[in-house]
């Protein structure tokens, strides 16, 4: 793909000038995967601002990624390159709606998918990603969970554990994945013979349902590198080829959807980080994401809690 060397080799003088690194998430711009030292999904990414000496960690993601960075690293200066680029299924949580629906079941533990605000973070039990999900629910003892705010999410935990969840809101979802469809997958595996379907949770039931793996970016990323196939239809967001490409550059992908079939292929919140405001980012140490103390421990609490179940 095309992209401006100048550019790249500035942000690369500007890291080393300031002692900075910046970490990218997989559904990042070609150019932007590029310049960043680590890619990776939005957990894996926290757990490595923590392990860095860098003094400065620009955050190529989504806000409630770098917001989630700022938390776990309170000692850091964390920037976002881009405050605006939101995310729908962060964006459907007001902690508002969460606290009535603690008051509604008390007692009730509350697990949250990452996607979520650092405020409603810290309202939680459990913070999960999408590959510790099943096993959280799975290990609480309860028959009463809260849990927000991906719709698609829930279903497919609540059809692999055979438990009902209450779903906080009750129709959360990412404006990318939830348009996919059976039938998108039915002309992609006529289109494409040889591939088999990888799929990200986010999708619905039925997509689900048809794929041949279901699993985080990481996730996929692992799972292509370690199959006997060659060929990988990817049923998740189009930056996501961009990380395929570079992390597996021996096999193929294919999205399930391109961005000429639907303006849903690439996610517009994603889509804001690039590498111009990268660089701005770097030469003026803009913008500074800060979490009150309070509301980074109590957020941090419930990772760390997720962790200990889980492993
Ligand atoms: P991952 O945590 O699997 O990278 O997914 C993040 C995301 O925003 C999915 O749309
Ligand atoms: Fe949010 Fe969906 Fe974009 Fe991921 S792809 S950041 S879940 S809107």
């Amino acid at each position: 793909p095309a992209y401006n060397n100048n550019l790249i080799s500035e942000i690369k003088r500007l890291k080393k000038e300031k002692n900075a690194i910046i970490l990218g998430h997989n559904y990042m711009e070609y150019g932007v995967q590029l310049v960043s030292d680590f890619t990776g999904d939005s957990f894996d990414l926290a757990l490595k601002a923590m392990n860095t000496n860098a003094d400065i960690i620009v955050f190529a993601g989504v806000y409630f990624m770098v917001e989630q960075a700022a938390a776990l690293n309170p000692d850091k200066k964390v920037l976002s390159p881009e405050p605006n680029a939101g995310c729908s299924l962060s964006d459907s949580l007001p902690v508002d709606v969460l606290k009535k629906y603690k008051e509604m079941y008390p007692g009730a533990p509350v697990v949250l998918y990452i996607n979520t605000s650092i405020y409603a973070k810290a309202l939680a039990d459990y913070v999960v990603t999408s590959s510790t999900a099943i096993q959280v629910i799975e290990r609480i003892n309860s028959d009463k969970i809260i849990f927000g705010p991906d719709i698609n999410l829930a279903r497919y935990v609540e059809s692999r554990t055979g438990k009902k969840l209450i779903k906080v809101p009750p129709d959360g979802k990412c404006i990318v994945h939830a348009n996919y469809t059976k039938q998108l997958v039915e002309l992609a595996r006529k289109r494409y013979p040889n591939a088999i379907l990888m799929a990200h949770p986010e999708s619905p039931l039925e997509v689900l349902e048809a794929a041949d793996y279901v699993g985080s970016t990481n996730q996929m990323v692992k799972f292509a590198k370690d199959s006997p196939q060659r060929e990988f239809i990817v049923a998740t967001e189009l930056g996501m080829i961009n990380a395929l490409k570079l992390k597996v550059p021996e096999k193929e992908f294919y999205p399930l959807v391109t961005t000429e079939a639907c303006g849903c292929a690439r996610c517009p919140y994603m889509a804001m980080v690039n590498l111009e405001n990268i660089k701005r980012s770097l030469e003026l140490e803009v913008y500074e994401v800060k979490v009150p103390k309070d509301v980074g421990e109590k957020a941090k609490e419930a990772f760390l809690r997720t962790m200990r179940l889980v492993g």
